[in-house]
């Protein structure tokens, strides 16, 4: 049987500077829905690309001093990297530059022109050359681009121009709209753009001649077809459209995803082009909001707020970066990034919740039955429960995902793992362990926990598609390929008898900032996080280490002679310690625990032989010891009886 067929797109973006978290977010919410598509048996054909006949790409290739091919070619290289470290598997990439576009752009100009919806005249009036956007007079704000994302200067042009008869085709768009409640989402976009059409279209001005990079009209080149005209049509050049159609024929109508600042290019004018060819219209035009940095600004090159996203895929991971910009924004909403919230999302749900799942099942396994899953043999109301909640948790995935609402998915699942976590604690295995009566018990709460981390592992995968190897193999299932796909995702398909392979932890805690970020935003880095000892965990076995292993920390009593806060980071605070003869500073995450006066005085526990790290410029040479417990923190302390410098054993 023919399998159905899903075709999504995200905008392609303008190569005139490398791409960012912000751009990346487009591009990972179109990978994630495309992996779920594929796991759901449709033949998927997912397109990004670069949008490279910009005038601003000329003009930053001049500023440079190299002919724009040349300069696009060096930026779109870092384009398909970014794609390769984040996992994205594009089917296609187009170019704006390639021959396979130029003659389907030249086509339709043409097909456009002999029909008489393109015609010429003399277009007077404003152009903002960042956004590539024409603008009347009457539009700007304060003589300046109104666009709220923009304001910067624009420019008068008066030349000889191609126009192409967009009102013509207004009352024919607007009863589609009306007629397909899902062809603009989420809906607050697609009540924006019924008034911005009822509020009447101008002819669009198609073409420029006071440059020559671009694609040439075919039957005037003195003229460039204007930039959007000609990056829409990527969404068909790429299929081949006109060209043989097989690919289009198969795979049309799209999915386009992009953010807020474009759905009027693709919600009026790209559906009018297709109107005027009778095309059919595509299936969905999706704007998502935008990521801000903590300021409140948009994350953009032109505001030097970006971070490197390359940099954060070294230090963080790609699966962690996707888990966080897909669960950040929130549908229809705008997004926060900063570093902080980043580290905060990895050690709170990457690494307590789902790793800490993880971690205590393998380990209660291989303590309580040499590292093979019992059956469930005696399961009863609250063992019921897990498996009806994790069947809920992935149909909501499945409704989230349709309406590419890739937070609330992601919401869904970690309730399911709290709520797998919460079970740990309410069946306590560590005591039905202790009673040779409860074996029976015991084997149900393993299973029951083993198999609701089979499931969270399929529905995390197309969000995260790194981690679906590493936990298949801690649980011995590498080979079991039919218990890692999406209709597998059912309670009881893991058999019992399988053996597994307890390994490292899913998602390193990240206990203090990572060395090296570049960026803005220095101040958001994350704040170091004392090395916490959990009570709840320590009811549970953590992993054996021998007394060689234990006798590689120097603990040492430190006593705390002076203590201030650290400029611009909420949490930490500069400690000069005392050990023995020697002292030391010391970065420590306290200060939402502490006053710097309480401190002093204090004789701490410190691992003295960490390596040194660089916190806000301060060189932190240990870390001292706290117990914590929800939103409780204490630092160890010893009686004063015992010198600074003492041992701790
Ligand atoms: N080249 C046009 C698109 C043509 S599509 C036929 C363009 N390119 S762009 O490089 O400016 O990228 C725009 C897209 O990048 C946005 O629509 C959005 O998808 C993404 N983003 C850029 N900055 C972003 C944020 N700060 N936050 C979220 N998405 C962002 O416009």
């Amino acid at each position: 049987m023919q399998k159905p067929t899903f075709y999504v797109t995200t905008p392609i973006y303008y190569p005139n500077s490398s791409p960012h978290i912000g751009t990346a977010y487009t591009t990972i919410g179109a990978d994630t829905v495309s992996r779920y598509k594929r796991m759901r048996g449709y033949d998927v054909w997912f397109l990004t690309g670069t949008d490279e006949n910009a005038q601003k790409i000329a003009r930053t290739a001049e500023a440079n001093g190299v002919p724009p091919k040349e300069y696009v070619d060096g930026v779109v290289d870092k384009f398909q990297e970014l794609w390769r470290l984040l996992d994205i598997s594009n089917d296609d990439f187009i170019r704006t530059t390639e021959e396979r576009h130029k003659v389907v752009v030249q086509d339709i100009f043409q097909r456009l022109y002999d029909q008489g919806d393109i015609y010429k005249s003399e277009y007077q009036g404003w152009y903002c050359t960042p956004c590539e956007t024409f603008w009347t007079e009457n539009k700007l704000k304060d003589g300046k681009c109104p666009n709220p994302d923009c304001g910067r200067e624009v420019e008068l042009l008066k030349e000889e121009s191609y126009f192409f008869k967009m009102s013509k085709y207004q009352d024919q768009l607007l009863q589609h709209i009306e007629a397909h409640p899902d062809f603009i989402q989420p809906v607050s976009r697609r009540n924006e753009m019924i008034s911005f059409i009822k509020g009447g279209l101008e002819d669009l001005c198609v073409s420029r001649t006071t440059f020559k990079w671009g694609i040439p009209v075919p039957f005037d080149p003195k003229h460039v077809v204007y930039v959007w005209l000609d990056a829409l049509i990527n969404y068909i050049s790429a299929l081949g459209w006109g060209q043989g159609d097989e690919k289009f024929k198969k795979y049309w109508p799209a999915v386009h995803l992009m953010g807020k600042d474009i759905v009027r290019f693709h919600a009026v004018i790209w559906p009018i082009i297709l109107l005027a060819l009778g095309v059919e219209l595509p299936k969905t035009v999706y704007g998502h909001g935008w990521f801000l940095s903590r300021e409140g600004g948009k994350i953009s090159k032109s505001r030097g707020n970006v971070q490197d996203a390359f940099e954060l895929i070294r230090l963080y991971g790609s699966d962690a970066i996707r888990y966080f910009l897909l669960k950040e924004m929130q549908a229809g909403s705008d997004g926060y990034y900063s570093e902080d919230a980043l580290v905060e999302r990895i050690n709170s749900d990457l690494a307590n919740d789902y790793g800490n799942l993880l971690s205590r099942t393998t380990a209660m396994l291989e303590k309580y039955r040499q590292g093979v899953v019992p059956a469930a043999v005696a399961p009863a109301a609250l063992d019921r429960e897990i498996a009806a909640a994790a069947a809920a948790a992935k149909k909501e995935v499945e409704d989230c995902l349709d309406r590419l609402d890739f937070s609330n998915a992601l919401v869904a699942i970690w309730r399911f793992i709290g709520r797998a976590n919460k079970y740990v604690d309410e069946s306590a295995p560590w005591a039905l362990a202790k009673d040779p009566g409860q074996a029976a018990q015991l084997d149900t709460v393993l299973y029951t926990l083993t198999e609701s981390l089979r499931i969270v592992t399929i529905l995390c995968s197309p969000f995260m598609p790194g981690v679906p190897a590493k936990v298949w193999s801690q649980l011995g299932i590498t080979d079991r390929t039919e218990l890692h796909t999406w209709d597998g995702a059912t309670w009881g398909g893991l058999l019992p008898g399988v053996k597994i392979n307890r390994g490292q932890a899913l998602f390193p805690r990240i206990e203090e900032p990572k060395e090296g970020v570049t960026g803005m935003d220095k101040v958001s880095q994350a704040a170091a996080v004392p090395k916490e000892v959990d009570v709840v965990a320590a009811e549970e076995i953590a992993e054996e280490i021998s007394l060689d292993d234990f006798a590689r920390l120097d603990l040492r009593v430190a006593k705390i002679i002076a203590a201030e806060k650290v400029e611009k980071a909420d949490k930490l605070l500069k400690l000069e310690v005392e050990l023995g003869q020697e002292r030391r500073t010391v970065v420590s995450g306290i200060a939402k625990h502490y006053s710097p006066e309480e401190l002093v005085g204090k004789s701490v526990v410190l691992v003295a032989n960490l390596k040194p790290v660089k916190l806000r410029g301060i060189l932190s040479q240990g870390m001292i010891l706290a117990a914590s417990h929800e939103d409780k923190l204490e630092a160890l302390t010893v009686s004063h009886d015992l010198p600074s410098g003492a041992r701790v054993k």
